[in-house]
């Protein structure tokens, strides 16, 4: 065990655990948030995608230890009921979900690529959500839905 300082959604985090557990299993544990979900396990669906600095990794095969002085941002930190983020709206507005498991990983995957590329293409948007797997088929709306906000992010 040892204790790993990382701020989560700009909290200060203190975690004392073993640095080889998955950030997911301690995010979705010892910390309570059950924004990231679970899918493969594996790296392979990017349902458990979170945001370190201002790329997404998937959570599930991400170390505790690598997350060391690093700043993470989960669903949770995005945007709430109350104030939704702009990719948050505009998924609504697209319809652009339907059992809704993907789409946490999806919006983390997405907010990231407007954190380094403001203004994407198409084709931007869709190498971006290329690892996250939906098996509704909502890709489409989903990338629409990104270029919505994008525009509306850029009309502020
Ligand atoms: S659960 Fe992490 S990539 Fe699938
Ligand atoms: S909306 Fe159901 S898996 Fe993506």
């Amino acid at each position: 065990m040892s204790n790993i300082r990382f701020r989560l959604n700009g909290v200060e985090t203190t975690v004392d655990a073993d640095p080889d557990r998955s950030l997911l299993d301690i995010i979705r544990g010892p910390l309570r948030m059950t924004g990231p979900h679970f899918g493969c396990g594996a790296n392979e669906c990017g349902a458990c995608n979170v945001i370190v600095g201002d790329h997404a990794v998937a959570a599930c095969d991400t170390p505790l230890w690598s997350v060391a002085d690093k700043d993470i941002t989960t669903i949770e930190g995005l945007g709430s009921a109350r104030e939704p983020h702009p990719l948050q709206r505009a998924f609504i507005a697209e319809q652009a979900l339907q059992c809704g498991y993907c789409v946490s990983g999806i919006l983390m995957s997405a907010a990231a690529l407007l954190m380094r590329n403001p203004n994407p293409a198409s084709d931007d948007v869709r190498a971006a959500l290329d690892r996250n797997l939906c098996r509704c088929g909502s890709h489409n709306r989903m990338v629409r839905a990104v270029l919505r906000a994008a525009a509306e992010m850029a009309d502020r």
